[in-house]
């Protein structure tokens, strides 16, 4: 089933210089690129995407990290779209992550883990309109 699915690369990632080898491992893997732009996150805008997160321990930190530089986020879409997008990040704590996974290959630790992805249809159509009016999305 073709679907579409929210990607983040957070902040850690595009201050190590991987935003290109990224964008190639999701291309060479079967993911078109529907919609793409780099922004800075604000507080407000962070707090509002993670708020299923409010109550965690680690929202506080995770915000701030994810204001703390400029991201990119990309609508990805494709087969099985969500699933994929996944198996590519790898587990969300590196330490668990698989050989190959973008998250074993970028991510720092457990909170600065290099990707988002979204993680059910729902979810996906939710975080996609969160950052992208549909003008801004084409039909990859
Ligand atoms: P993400 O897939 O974007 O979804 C929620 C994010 O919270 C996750 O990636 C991590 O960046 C962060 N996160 C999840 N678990 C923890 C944790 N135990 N400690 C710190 N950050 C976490």
């Amino acid at each position: 089933m073709k679907e579409k699915t929210l990607s983040i690369i957070k902040p850690d990632a595009v201050a190590k210089g991987a935003i290109g080898q990224i964008i190639d491992c999701f291309t060479e893997n079967g993911l078109k690129i529907a919609a793409l732009k780099m922004i800075h996150m604000s507080q407000r805008e962070a707090e509002g995407f993670y708020a299923v997160h409010k109550e965690r321990p680690f929202f506080g930190s995770l915000t701030e990290f994810m204001i703390s530089g400029p991201a990119v986020v990309m609508v990805l879409c494709g087969e099985n779209a969500i699933k994929k997008n996944r198996e590519l990040m790898g587990a969300t704590n590196p330490a668990e992550a698989a050989e190959g996974t973008l998250r074993k290959r970028f991510a720092t630790d457990i909170e600065k883990n290099a990707v988002h992805g979204s993680d059910a249809p729902e979810t996906a159509r939710t975080e996609i309109s969160y950052f992208f009016p549909e003008l801004e999305i084409v039909n990859a």
